[in-house]
């Protein structure tokens, strides 16, 4: 009799450290996973149907300015053509640059000047082209690309997708 209750007790305790470690796990796997907020900063969808040529937009991804600029005319890139070429994403019947809007240099964000279809950093007199590479100043390279994929008219920043491959030489 004594030795069924021993039994018995064995299993209680035995199941309660069970699900004692089993909770203790689930715990831990919350603690590693990424908030929900943070996997949802990863990626930051634009769709790009709504702009007209020559327009210029930005948008935060990550926490950085992402330019968007429509079609930029290629006779306004200083660049060889094709440097330039690889810079622009097509979507659609029409062409985008996407890049970090942070200066090479130091990091300041460059204003677009559409009159001049040149990007200025006020920083430290930096200068880059309509395809966002650099002409003038201080900034060693040209303005990055920054990971996204194209669905449809929508861009998504964040993921490597075939463009963005094809644009860095991943591909
Ligand atoms: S930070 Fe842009 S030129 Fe220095």
């Amino acid at each position: 009799m004594a030795q069924s209750r021993r039994d018995f007790l064995g299993m209680v305790f035995g199941a309660f450290a069970g699900a004692g470690g089993l909770a203790a796990l689930y715990a831990m796997k919350r603690t590693w996973d990424p908030l929900p907020s943070v996997m949802a900063a990863g990626f930051t969808t634009v769709d790009l149907s709504p702009m007209k040529e020559g327009e210029l937009r930005t948008v935060t991804w990550r926490g950085k300015p992402i330019f968007i600029l429509k079609k930029p005319p290629e006779e306004n890139c200083n660049t060889i053509p094709d440097e330039t070429k690889k810079r622009l994403v097509k979507v659609g019947d029409s062409e985008y640059l996407v890049m970090i809007g942070l200066c090479t240099h130091l990091g300041c964000i460059p204003s677009w000047e559409p009159d001049k279809k040149t990007f200025h950093c006020a920083c430290h007199g930096g200068e880059y082209d309509a395809c966002g590479v650099n002409t003038f100043g201080p900034p060693p390279r040209p303005m990055d690309i920054p990971p996204f994929k194209i669905e449809g008219t929508k861009l998504v920043l964040g993921e490597e997708g075939p463009e963005y491959k094809k644009m860095v030489g991943k591909a």
